[in-house]
């Protein structure tokens, strides 16, 4: 049996077919409903169901209570339709995912720091509580103010995880060379914060997400650690079974400013709706494209009339990004931007 999947309030209508969880329904329709475990473990699908039956199939009590099934709320996971329809409350009255409300002092500790290139380092950090529920793409905001440590907004680079983990790639700006807040910030993550240290920040904040309900091509454009909430965005899709094709182009100085090679590689490799084009600026390597991403962009999409395009790193990139896919057709409205003031 098919059966309908209904949001509220949007009015939206997703079919679910005979075995499918409405989960699957949603994904299907390019509606990314939040989840973690697609397990019944972890609670991160719940909705509140408005009418309709369904077989809720084994979960966990920790993760929908007796009380939360007597209010009529179910984890969407393992939720399969009994009746034709089935409404349940989810998204904005547009059919928008909503965002989650950003929670002041939450703490983590930073577990690892790998090197990424010369100048950016990846931060590793385990929350210490609640884990942080965000969406792909978002940031959070982090410093040490009673150390004078000014407040900087630092993109997530993975998609959210069962265990809250948050991934930050934080560009190094020397001292003189831009004698920013941003710089001294990023002085402090470099130099200063050790394993093991406990940090305070906040979030999510943000919105440059996706929109779930678009089911388009999507071109991904990213310079330097620009490439953090790209990579956030384009796991959790590739994750969720986006099936339309998704292209990261990376720009980059030089080789060694290329960094995440070996998970763009694997991502090819495991999906083959994903393509990866790097490009140097200042260099040359075999079987790498050479140019700055305005300028060759046409090379590779000649039409993006029918593209979503995702756009991060410095302001002036991302500007000469939007007039480059604007001049090849990309609508204003499917362009969505994020733009990092003073990183190097
Ligand atoms: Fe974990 Fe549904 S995704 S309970």
């Amino acid at each position: 049996m098919t059966a309908n999947i209904k949001l509220y309030p949007s009015g939206q209508t997703v079919a679910c077919d005979s075995g499918q969880t409405v989960l699957e329904a949603l994904e299907r329709s390019g509606y990314a409903l939040p989840n973690n475990c697609r397990a019944g473990a972890c609670g991160e699908c719940k909705v509140r169901v408005r009418s309709g039956e369904f077989d809720q199939g084994f979960v966990l009590d920790m993760a929908l209570s007796q009380d939360e099934r007597a209010q009529g709320y179910g984890l969407m996971c393992m939720a399969k339709p009994l009746s034709p329809e089935l409404e349940i409350e989810w998204g904005t009255a547009d059919a928008k995912p909503k965002l989650f409300p950003p929670r002041e002092s939450q703490y983590a500790v930073l577990v690892d720091r790998i090197a990424r290139t010369p100048r950016i380092t990846e931060f590793v950090l385990r929350p210490l509580g609640e884990p942080m529920r965000f969406w792909p793409g978002q940031y959070v905001l982090l410093g040490d103010q009673s150390r004078g440590v000014p407040v900087r907004s630092y993109s997530l680079a993975n998609a959210p995880r069962p265990d809250g983990e948050l991934r930050l790639q934080v560009t190094r700006v020397d001292a003189g060379e831009a004698d920013t807040p941003a710089g001294r910030t990023s002085r402090w993550l470099h130099d200063e914060v050790q394993l093991g240290q406990q940090l305070r920040f906040s979030g999510p904040h943000g919105t440059f997400i996706g929109d779930p309900a678009v089911d388009t091509p999507v071109l991904c454009l990213a310079a330097g650690s620009g490439l953090a909430p790209i990579l956030s965005l384009a796991e959790a899709a590739l994750r969720r079974g986006y099936a339309r094709p998704v292209t990261l182009m990376f720009s980059a100085r030089e080789a060694a400013d290329l960094y995440d090679q070996g998970l763009m590689h694997y991502w090819q490799a495991r999906y083959p709706n994903f393509r990866y084009l790097p490009t140097l600026t200042r260099a040359q390597q075999e079987g790498v494209a050479q140019g700055r991403i305005p300028q060759i962009l046409g090379q590779h999409f000649p039409d993006l009339s029918q593209h979503s395009v995702f756009i991060a790193g410095t302001t002036g990139f991302v500007d000469d990004c939007v007039a480059a896919a604007r001049a090849l057709g990309a609508p204003a409205g499917q362009i969505h931007t994020e733009g990092f003031f003073a990183q190097a």
